[in-house]
């Protein structure tokens, strides 16, 4: 099997190193190798059809600042001239057009490869054309570490409650914005901690898509799609940030014994990401970076998951279990 990787920031390294680490696991499951037959960054690409060596991949990126040594100016080039079955699509989100990663899922799609994503902005904007189009095509298309990073949420609504009606998610899917309401608990104001949080390396230097609540809604509007089977995007959640809670609200609710938490809201009829009062000891009242959702079923009833948003090993855990489930249904 062999696979191309586009985007080797964060995440594209994380998983290069995740491979390395399982590559003998996964050769023995499956009596051949995973080959990584390409890499891409915002310039460079290299590719080598007998396979490259993913923490050369790596080491090269950290050394150079490229991962290869030619220059691309169409990434769908690149990728034409690669020989690769699946497409690991993680590059920067774009939610305002789906940027350089829809252009190459769709891309990767419309040429018959499955693709894993972690990629935001296309599948908060264009869910059901892509799905559409890997469907037609036989295409595998997986997305796992979109929504909450490392804590399971898509396909264990898919996979493992299949047979539930699930009624609602409800969840806390931006840790930065957990981070920052929770040191508001102890009395700190919004801008001191929004400066700890970028010195930290939990905000970004433009912190917009996370305070603002867009992060989340793109997060909520994959859900919508992916578990409830709806078909919207990312405009249509009603979103407020967290810009506008004081230290005044943060102490009243907490005189109620509550806490303010920016929750995303979905089921059949609802899309909505704000600020809310949760009380304390709640599952989704929790302090710090973590991920949380709550699912609620009929059958099940509830059911709490809890993770690690964003990492660079996190993040590509739930890449390479999206590659476990596509070889699995490959080699059925
Ligand atoms: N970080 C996380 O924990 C996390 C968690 C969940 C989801 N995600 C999503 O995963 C994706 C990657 O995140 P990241 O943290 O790895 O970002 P990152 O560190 O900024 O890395 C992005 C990578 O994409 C490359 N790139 C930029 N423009 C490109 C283009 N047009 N075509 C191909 N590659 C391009 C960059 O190239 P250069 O190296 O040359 O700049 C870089 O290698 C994003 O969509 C993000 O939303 C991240």
């Amino acid at each position: 099997m062999r696979v191309f990787i586009c985007g080797f920031g964060t995440v594209g390294q994380g998983f290069a190193e995740v491979l390395a680490r399982r590559m003998d696991f996964l050769e023995e499951r499956y009596g051949c190798p995973i080959l990584v037959t390409g890499a891409m960054d915002s310039k460079t690409y290299v590719l080598d059809r007998n396979g490259l060596d993913p923490l050369d991949l790596v080491a090269t990126k950290q050394r150079t600042g490229r991962v290869g040594e030619d220059e691309y100016s169409d990434s769908t080039k690149v990728l034409d001239q690669a020989a690769y079955d699946i497409l690991v699509e993680v590059s920067p989100t774009d939610i305002k057009t789906g940027g350089a990663g829809l252009r190459n899922i769709t891309h990767a799609l419309e040429n018959r490869k499955d693709v894993i994503t972690v990629n935001k902005g296309p599948l908060a904007l264009k869910f059901n054309e892509l799905i559409t189009l890997a469907r037609r095509n036989k295409c595998k298309f997986r997305f796992e570490g979109s929504v909450g990073g490392a804590m399971p949420i898509i396909n264990l609504c898919r996979e493992n409650l299949r047979g539930e009606k699930i009624e609602s998610i409800r969840g806390i899917f931006n840790g930065t914005c957990n981070f920052i309401l929770s040191k508001m608990d102890k009395g700190q104001p919004f801008d001191q901690v929004l400066k700890e949080a970028q010195q930290m390396g939990y905000a970004e230097t433009d912190p917009t898509n996370d305070i603002e609540g867009y992060d989340s809604a793109c997060k909520v509007a994959i859900l919508a799609n992916s578990v409830f089977g709806r078909n919207v995007t990312f405009d249509d959640v009603k979103i407020t940030g967290i810009t506008g809670i004081t230290e005044e609200a943060i102490a009243l609710a907490a005189s109620r014994n509550m806490v303010i938490r920016l929750i995303g809201e979905v089921s059949e009829t609802k899309l909505e990401v704000g600020p809310r009062l949760v009380p304390r000891g709640h599952p989704l009242s929790i302090s710090g970076t973590l991920n949380t959702a709550q699912i609620i079923s009929d059958l099940a009833g509830p059911i709490t998951v809890s993770g690690r948003g964003a990492g660079r090993t996190e993040t590509a855990s739930a890449i390479l279990s999206d590659l476990i489930s596509i070889m699995d249904e490959r080699t059925e």
